[in-house]
């Protein structure tokens, strides 16, 4: 292995090789996430910096000498799954002692050492944002230590490093333009595994989708934890600054045939300039992810949120008046601390209001240390936030049902980007507003943007004919 010795080291990466390395002489890495986009694209960081210091990738952990789990701590059934997960490594690691299993990402940062302490099997536990160091880490662990780095940083954002991309397609690519989140949501554990929010220098973003479209690429996903707070400063000169709406329009820019999507947005953040420099350009995709999280202003005070429901209906008509054919998505929580019927039913109404095209829906999860765990109890019985949250999916279902029986007959530009799970005859792509199309495969390719015509849908998925 040439770890540590940096001269070895080839650091001028050729920007053109963006897809991974198969190769049978040298030491195989396998790597598997869990949690959010942010944790997928900072996968594809820590292969580049695996693949720089001599390691290729493997998808199986049976032929891995280093299994990596990039992991998730947003709530505690993300953390239960990487527990059985690292129990499977274990019966792997009895067949092949030398076999290096590491934690990484959220967990890696919120548990530290107790990691190793509460399971011998892992040799590595390296935080967010600690990834350049995992080569010395793992040199470490092969001269028989245990391997840890959990510091967080002020700056770090990756910006030189060239992710390698482990999508299968090779259509649509996640850049993450921050990192961080300097919010304190009462709930949420993401500023304590993820630390301060910091952007990362634009140039950068840009040169990287740059290189994503000249590989073929078709879509680039911008993420942050909050991208409307996105601003760069220039260090050399405090006058000359970019904020997120000038960042999505240089993307927008590159190329009329690249799409351009991002997440998430705040409902605190959103500025009218975001939105106008989406109706500006076609390519920027109509869909906002916007994070609810509760319908009621008192529980919105209580999660620490900063917006009230008023508000956040006033953002809604923003939208509706500035993009009309935008689709609006969101996140709620059910049953934070001492949620009522009441409070409950707010929830339930602002969905009916908003009209949501698509929701994820949790069941509010404590997690230690964080401001709700330390001042509140979580004081809503499990079967009724069960109830609570059944009752919200049953209602998104509708309500994505609905927006799709909308669609029905209205043509859209779709970007195919598979083909479809049920059958290699039908393709599977996406329209702007994010919702997924399938329709017979024709003379289609992936990659290829197709004008469809739908013609039936499920709650789920609209079904349609090329025309
Ligand atoms: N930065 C984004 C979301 C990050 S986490 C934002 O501010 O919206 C993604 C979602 O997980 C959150 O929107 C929230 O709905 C949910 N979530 C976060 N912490 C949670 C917890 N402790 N229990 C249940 N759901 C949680
Ligand atoms: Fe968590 Fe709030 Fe930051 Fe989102 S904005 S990551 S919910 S603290
Ligand atoms: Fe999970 Fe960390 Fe993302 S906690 S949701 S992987 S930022």
């Amino acid at each position: 292995m040439h770890i540590g010795k940096k001269s070895t080291v080839n650091h001028n990466i050729n920007p053109k090789n963006i897809r991974p390395v198969f190769k049978e002489s040298q030491p195989k890495l396998h790597i598997e996430t869990y949690g959010c986009q942010m944790n997928v694209n900072d996968s594809e960081v820590v292969v580049a910096i695996m693949q720089q210091h001599g390691y290729s990738v493997t998808n199986s952990i049976e032929e891995a000498d280093i299994i990596l789990v990039n992991t998730c701590s947003i709530r505690d059934n993300a953390e239960q799954r990487v527990w059985g997960r690292l129990n499977e490594f274990k019966q792997q690691k009895k067949k092949r002692p030398n076999t290096i299993v590491g934690v990484i990402g959220c967990m890696a940062e919120r548990l530290k050492e107790q990691l190793i302490e509460k399971e011998k099997t892992v040799d590595l536990v390296v935080g967010p944002d600690a990834y350049r160091d995992l080569p010395n880490l793992v040199a470490q662990v092969e001269s028989g230590q245990k391997g840890i780095n959990v510091l967080l940083s002020r700056e770090e954002t990756y910006a030189d490093i060239s992710p390698i991309r482990l999508d299968a397609t090779g259509v649509s690519a996640y850049i993450s333009i921050m990192r961080g989140c300097n919010n304190v949501c009462s709930y949420c554990v993401v500023p304590y595994t993820r630390g301060g929010e910091r952007s990362r220098d634009p140039e950068t973003i840009v040169n990287e989708a740059k290189v994503l479209l000249d590989n073929g690429y078709k879509e680039v996903v911008l993420l942050g934890q909050n991208v409307d707070s996105y601003k760069w400063t220039d260090s050399k000169n405090s006058t000359k600054s970019v904020n997120f709406a000038q960042l999505l329009e240089m993307v927008a820019l590159l190329s009329p045939r690249l799409r351009v999507r991002f997440a998430t947005s705040h409902p605190k953040d959103m500025s009218n300039g975001v939105l106008y420099t989406m109706a500006m350009y076609d390519n920027i995709c109509n869909c906002i992810h916007l994070p609810v999280q509760s319908g009621s202003t008192r529980m919105l005070d209580l999660m620490n949120r900063k917006y009230s429901r008023e508000d956040y209906m006033e953002r809604i008509n923003k939208i509706r008046e500035i993009i009309p054919d935008c689709a609006i998505t969101t996140d709620v929580i059910a049953g934070f601390c001492t949620e009522t019927e009441e409070d409950h039913k707010q929830t339930i109404s602002l969905m009916q209001e908003v009209g949501y095209d698509f929701a994820y829906m949790f069941k509010y999860s404590e997690r230690p240390n964080t401001k709700a765990a330390r001042h509140m109890k979580d004081d809503v019985l499990d079967d009724i936030k069960t109830e609570r949250l059944n009752e919200i999916i049953a209602l998104q279902n509708k309500l994505s049902e609905l927006s799709n029986k909308k669609d029905v007959g209205k043509t859209f530009e779709v970007l195919v980007e598979n083909h479809s799970k049920r059958s290699n005859d039908f393709l599977s792509g996406r329209t702007s507003q994010n919702k997924v199309v399938v329709f017979p495969k024709g003379k289609y390719e992936i990659g290829d943007y197709v004008n469809v015509k739908v013609t039936d849908c499920t709650s789920a998925t609209l079904i349609g004919e090329s025309i």
